[in-house]
């Protein structure tokens, strides 16, 4: 089924931060590869003229994306239109219905803190700019199941279910879309994908960076809402799917969906919490603040297919390196020829580069029969071609498709397995900034051969 594009983009929180290091740069790309064809409105508070907006393009695209082509900026200047306005102002809406100049479907874009999102979304439904509308925002979706639920009646209230596109970056990503490949365009995984070969799946989402002047946003966050409960479940939705089915789009998220309520709402006893010290110094953060910077979980997904195998997720700021991979351990091989640590695995380096290797054990050469680790990497080269994870996802949205966003079912049932852990269900350890985190998480993974330290 094919569904007709938005004929204008417009996004609210013009002159924040997510616009400047993520939106122009994305908005730049689609008009370099020419998909950009369309009004594109700017909404903010800041008293700006026209010019003062393109410069700020112009920077955010010189600071943090590609290379500039004059030209195609000239191109992309020309779409751009700004309207300052107060959000709970009718006069604002009013601006942006003129500018929209009898666009038919436009895309709003909520670059801007949830606590307005109301506001904003009744602004564009009274003023008739949510018409046949597409909605698309950012995380946090919520704070709690009953906040998420609270918002997506916000947001049902003037926008259908299939008119929303959450953003979960994460299902942007070339590296995650690339785990959807090889999940199922691979004939020699499936039999092998499961309890009866699987030992267990490891997630580590590592940063060796702070909180980078973000303190009072991740005091009302933390490690477990910031990126286990959405980009974290996310990968592990993945991992553990069902095929989908190729003649239903909305296929990929039922199945997504079906993981998500196939693990066991977390108790305490698999959570291990922790802070870096020096986090209470920083600007915003209480100085007896126990929000965590670093969680370990280990997840129960009751399914057929994973009943028994620990799904291991660790994810923390200042820790030694930056890297997010996914190691998929495998049963040793019977009859004890070889040591319990000489098994097979998969790895998935989702970021800084895309790899897939694929663990082997060889024999060592010598007269001994011993046998040593290898691996068989399968390496992504990133070209000029590749798209970032926003300019996917904005494109995606445009073209009115949903799959690689959160649906409303998915963000509650992913909020259900978080739910019984937040708000300090157990203490946080001080940990070292550049360690891997406090001593007590290697409690989880102790009887599943500890934790996979992704190589540098
Ligand atoms: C964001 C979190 O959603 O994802 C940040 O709020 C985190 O705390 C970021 O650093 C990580 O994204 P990426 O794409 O750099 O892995």
């Amino acid at each position: 089924m094919t569904v007709p594009r938005s004929d204008a983009f417009v996004f609210f929180g013009a002159s924040g931060d997510l616009a400047y290091k993520k939106i122009f740069p994305a908005l730049y790309a689609m008009a370099r590869r020419g998909h950009l064809e369309m009004p594109v409105i700017g909404v903010a508070r800041s008293e700006w003229t026209l010019e003062q907006f393109h410069q700020r393009a112009h920077e955010s695209i010189e600071e943090h994306g590609s290379p500039i082509d004059e030209g195609v900026f000239r191109q992309l200047a020309g779409r751009l239109r700004y309207v300052r306005g107060e959000y709970s102002d009718a006069s604002t809406y009013q601006a942006i219905h003129r500018e929209l100049a009898g666009a038919k479907r436009p895309t709003h874009y909520l670059a801007i803190p949830p606590s307005v999102f109301a506001t904003v979304v009744e602004g564009l439904g009274s003023s008739g700019c949510a018409e046949d509308a597409r909605l698309v925002v950012e995380k946090p979706f919520g704070r709690d199941l009953a906040s998420a639920q609270a918002l997506n009646r916000t947001l049902h209230k003037i926008f259908d279910e299939s008119a929303i596109f959450r953003i979960d970056h994460y299902l942007g990503k070339e590296s995650v879309q690339n785990l959807l490949m090889f999940r199922f365009a691979n004939t020699f995984l499936e039999p092998i994908w499961n309890q009866n070969y699987v030992e267990s799946v490891q997630i580590t989402m590592a940063e060796n960076f702070g909180v980078q002047g973000r303190g009072r946003f991740y005091e009302e966050s933390g490690a477990i809402r910031d990126v286990i409960q959405n980009h974290m479940l996310q990968v592990v939705s993945i991992l553990a799917m069902e095929p989908p089915l190729s003649t239903y789009t909305e296929s990929i998220r039922d199945e997504q969906v079906k993981v998500f309520r196939a693990i066991r709402p977390l108790s305490p006893e698999d959570l291990v919490r922790g802070q870096f010290r020096g986090y209470r110094q920083e600007e915003g953060v209480a100085s007896d603040s126990t929000v965590e910077t670093f969680a370990a979980v280990r997840l129960h997904v009751d399914s057929w297919r994973w009943d028994g195998v620990p799904f291991f997720i660790r994810a923390g700021k200042s820790l030694p390196i930056s890297v997010t991979e996914v190691l998929v351990s495998l049963k040793r091989p019977p009859l004890r020829r070889v040591g319990p640590e000489e098994t097979n695995h998969f790895r998935f380096r989702l970021s800084p580069e895309v790899l897939i290797a694929l663990g082997a054990r060889i024999k060592k050469t010598g007269e001994q029969m011993v046998s040593e680790p290898t691996e068989l990497k399968m390496v992504h080269h990133a070209d000029a071609e590749e798209m970032d994870a926003y300019e996917r996802l904005l494109g995606d949205a445009m073209a009115g498709d949903a799959t690689l966003f959160a649906r409303q079912d998915s963000v509650e049932a992913a909020w259900a397995i978080v739910e019984p852990i937040l708000g300090g269900a157990t203490p946080v350890h001080e940990y070292e900034p550049g360690t891997w985190g406090p001593a007590d998480a290697v409690r989880l993974t102790a009887d599943a051969g500890g934790w996979h330290t992704p190589p540098p």
